[in-house]
Order: structure tokens, then C-alpha cells, then sequence
């Protein structure tokens, strides 16, 4: 799989992602040869620069943040290729300007007028880029390449603006030509929930109410929100990351069996997902949300969120969130998904823990079953990625005592092949034109559905609960599950 002619826009191409996760990708991509060899990619950005200063951001950012070794070779190759437009992105003169660079690209590079453009800019500009894409005539390639957009979160902030959104992208863009992030889908242990259901026997017939008592979808997140209080502050965690990753991730865990694995099939079963979900009905018992307070983290003093450099000292924002929800489907009836994630916890960990109900009966008597949980077996998609399955097993010793152990599967041991970045993996699928790792206007306006009722009820019922930084959230998440006779994992 090896993307033919072609090249990529970034627009806001200075911000942290473009730095941290774009440029390194585009890197790692040529240098495994997945990249056509006369590959170009223009910056788009407010800031007075050249080609050359362009240039050279992206060599440090490479340097930085690259997963694969630095070769010279495979560098002065990719950055011939590297052009930079300065501009405002509602200025028509900016876009025209674009216009000519693609143009003499296509003649000096030969990406043939194949280009996709990634707006990794705050949603509000959406609109303007969109429309200047289609006043410059930059949207339609013509009958003989493609034009592609790749839209970054968050797509929308409730269900009426991620409407809107799509309705603007829409009036621009065929559905087969939009491209929506949601980087988790391009984890290898994310697309591999699919392969340990379906590819296997074993799994699938337990994967249900009559097996399953619950499931558990946790992440966690060491920092802060570091210099990101711009974006965050009015957000919160759940429209953060509830509403597209944790959602594909229970998307994921609890769908039926796809007919194929082409995205028109993968879509329709997680779309059926999705509308199955079901809210609680008291959601003041069955979510919480938190706000971190100062404290220690592995050995370092860090502040509240409140105290963080541009978050208002009043500030309601969710920096946890934990909401309990039930899928109505004849397979997944009555068993409660909880799912749950912040910043500033424990570590950082993300994981799926499906657990099974406790043998219907133990010929064993309490003594002996003292150290015994529930089995569960937990999909570790970070950072330790690999799956581990919990059971009972006898202690050695000369009395029948049983106690939970654990077998794993390690990703760094199993395979010696490694896995790229999740960005890498997206925008080769982009310019490839492989959709099924990205999600639809659907997907993205059911997770809204879904979402909504709880922002609403947040933001009329009083403040986020607090917890120190470094801990596992509020006592109130434990009380929710509590009330339910369960409690989290630790993972
Ligand atoms: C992003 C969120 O989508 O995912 C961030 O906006 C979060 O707040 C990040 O930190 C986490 O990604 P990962 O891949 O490190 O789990």
C-alpha cells in the first residue's frame, strides 16, 4: 500500500499537532517508502514565513518527534518538496496564491493534481477555509485527480453545531471525499478489537448478556492540560474524548459482525450500536464529573486546574467524566457500559475491560474464595499494549485456596513488527482514499445525540466534583459505581 502521486495542505500547519504528530508522520511515512517520491506538502498558517524557515520547523519537528531513524537521503528528497503559503484563512488572495503553488507543484513535482487538505484549525475557521477552497477552485480537481479534506476534532460542540459543520463541509465536499480524524481508530490495538472478535472462536460466544455482567472503557490521562487551556476551557473531557474516542471504543466492543471489513459494512454495525444506546434515566446517580485540584504527581507539584495559565477561576469545565450507559440490543441488554476518563490520574493508561459474571456456583466455601474477583479480559490499547485476561487459579499449597492471576499477550513480544503512529496510519489511509478507519457525519452527530442530555443536565446541576491530581478521580465515581455493586478497576 503505497499512496501514488499526490501531496498534502495543512492549514494551521503551527500548531502543537502539525509539530508533534503531522510532520513527523509525513517523515516516518517516506522514509518506510509508503510515499510517492515526488510528494509535496504546503504550510498554510498566519505567520510571515518562507519556504526555507518552513523547511526548517519541520526538520526540528522531525527530529524531534519522529518514531523512525533520521536519514539524509530520505529528508532532502521529502523537503524539495516543501512549499509555505502564507495567509489569513478567509482571504481570497492567500487561496489564489495556494492555487498557483499547487499548480507549479503538479508541473515540478508530479502529484498530478492529486491533493488532500487537512484543516487543523479551531472549528470556527471551518467555514472559512471550506468556502475559499471552493471560491479558488481549489475543492474540485477535475474529472482526472482528487481533492480531499481531513477534518480534525472536536467536530462540533453539541449536536446543532456539528450539523452546521457538516452542512458546510457538505455544500463543498462528497461524503467519499471528507475524512474525519478520530486518531484513536488508527491505534493498532483499536483496529485489533475487531480481529480478537471475529478472527477468533473463542471469544464470541461469551461476548454477551449472558456472559458479560459489565464493561468497563477507562482513559486515563497523567497530564494536565498543559498549554492547551485556549481549547480546553469550555469543553471538558467528555466532549473531548467521550464523544468520539471512548464512543468509538464501545462502538467497537459492542457491534455485530460486519458482512466485510469494507468501511460501508464496519459503518452500518457501529451506526446500529450507537442508536441503541440508551441514557439512564436519573443521570445525576449515573454520571459524575470532576475538576483536579493541585497535588503531587510522580513526584512533582502540580497545580489545579483552576490555578493553570488561562483557565478562568470560576471555571465548570470537566477535567473527569464517568457516565454509566446501556445498549438495547437482544445481545447487550442490561449490561451497563461505564465509561470513564481524565486528566491528571493515576497514569496514563487506556483500556476495554469486559467482565464476566461470577460462576453461577463455587464448590468452594468463602475462605477459599477470598482473593477471587470476577474473570475479565482487558484489552490494553495504552500504553502497554496487549490484552489480559483475568481468572482463578488455584494457589500452590497444600489447601484448596483460589486466586486471581492474569495471562497476557504482549504487543513488543509477540510481533517483531512495529506499529506506526496512529497519524501515520490515517494519512496514508487518506491518500490512499481508504475510509473505514474514519468515522461518517453519523457516527459523529450519534455521539452528540448521546452526549448532549448529559452536558445539559451538568450545566444546570451545580459544580464538577473535585479530586487531587495523581489520584483516580472523585470519591463520587466510586459511589456511582457503588450504587451498582461494582467498582473500577485499578488498572
Ligand atoms: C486528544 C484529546 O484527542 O487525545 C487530548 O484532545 C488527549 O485531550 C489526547 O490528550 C490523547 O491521545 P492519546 O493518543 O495520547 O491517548
Amino acid at each position: 500500500r503505497i499512496a501514488g502521486p499526490c501531496g498534502l495542505v495543512i492549514f494551521g500547519v503551527t500548531g502543537d499537532l502539525s509539530r508533534k504528530k503531522l510532520m513527523p508522520a509525513i517523515y516516518d511515512l517516506a522514509n518506510r517508502g509508503l510515499l510517492p517520491p515526488g510528494f509535496a506538502l504546503v504550510g498554510f498558517a498566519r505567520r510571515d514565513w518562507a519556504d526555507q524557515d518552513f523547511s526548517q520547523v519541520v526538520y526540528e519537528a522531525v527530529k524531534e518527534h519522529s518514531r523512525t531513524p533520521f536519514r539524509e537521503e530520505v529528508w532532502n528528497q521529502l523537503a524539495q518538496g516543501f512549499r509555505f503559503v502564507p495567509g489569513e484563512f478567509g482571504d481570497p488572495a492567500a487561496f489564489a496564491q495556494l492555487k498557483e503553488t499547487i499548480d507549479e507543484l503538479d508541473r515540478l513535482r508530479g502529484t498530478n493534481g492529486n491533493h488532500a487538505f487537512y484543516l487543523s484549525v479551531p472549528p470556527k475557521f471551518f467555514p472559512n477555509v471550506v468556502q475559499q477552497l471552493k471560491e479558488s477552485g481549489l475543492s474540485d480537481g477535475g474529472p482526472e485527480s482528487w481533492r480531499r479534506v481531513i477534518i480534525e476534532k472536536p467536530f462540533g460542540h453539541d449536536l446543532a453545531s456539528a450539523r452546521e459543520l457538516n452542512r458546510v463541509v457538505a455544500e463543498v465536499f462528497a461524503p467519499k471525499s471528507v475524512f474525519r480524524i478520530d486518531h484513536y481508530l488508527g491505534k493498532e490495538t483499536v483496529q485489533n478489537i475487531l480481529a480478537l472478535r471475529f478472527a477468533n472462536t473463542m471469544f464470541e460466544p461469551i461476548w454477551n448478556r449472558n456472559y458479560v455482567d459489565h464493561v468497563q472503557i477507562t482513559m486515563a490521562e497523567d497530564i494536565g492540560i498543559g498549554g492547551r487551556a485556549g481549547y480546553y476551557d469550555g469543553i471538558g473531557a467528555a466532549r473531548d474524548v467521550i464523544q468520539n474516542h471512548l464512543l468509538q471504543l464501545l462502538a467497537l466492543t459492542a457491534m455485530e459482525e460486519p458482512g466485510s471489513f469494507e468501511a460501508d459494512a464496519v459503518f452500518a454495525e457501529k451506526v446500529k450500536v450507537l442508536s441503541a444506546v440508551q441514557l439512564p434515566e436519573d443521570l445525576g446517580q449515573h454520571t459524575v464529573r470532576g475538576q483536579y485540584t493541585g497535588g503531587w504527581q510522580g513526584g512533582e507539584k502540580v497545580l489545579g486546574f483552576l490555578e493553570e495559565d488561562g483557565i478562568a477561576p470560576d471555571s465548570i469545565t470537566d477535567t473527569y467524566a464517568a457516565i454509566k450507559l446501556e445498549i438495547d440490543t437482544r445481545r447487550w441488554a442490561g449490561v451497563p457500559f461505564y465509561l470513564r476518563t481524565g486528566k491528571r490520574l493515576g497514569r496514563r493508561v487506556t483500556e476495554i475491560a469486559v467482565v464476566f459474571q461470577r460462576a453461577p456456583h463455587l464448590p468452594f466455601t468463602d475462605t477459599m474464595t477470598e482473593e477471587l474477583g470476577q474473570n475479565a479480559l482487558v484489552i490494553r490499547v495504552q500504553p502497554d499494549e496487549g490484552i489480559t485476561v483475568r481468572f482463578g487459579s488455584k494457589v500452590p499449597g497444600t489447601s484448596m485456596e483460589v486466586r486471581d492471576v492474569s495471562m497476557d499477550f504482549q504487543y513488543g513480544e509477540a510481533f517483531t513488527e512495529s506499529s506506526p503512529e496512529a497519524y501515520e496510519r490515517l494519512i496514508l489511509d487518506v491518500l490512499l482514499g481508504d475510509a473505514p478507519l474514519f468515522p461518517r457525519t453519523e457516527e459523529v452527530e450519534l455521539g452528540w445525540e448521546i452526549l448532549d442530555p448529559i452536558e445539559k443536565y451538568w450545566a444546570e446541576n451545580g459544580k464538577p466534583a473535585q479530586y487531587p491530581a495523581g489520584t483516580w478521580g472523585p470519591a463520587e465515581a466510586d459511589e456511582m459505581l457503588a450504587r451498582d455493586e461494582r467498582s473500577w478497576r485499578r488498572p
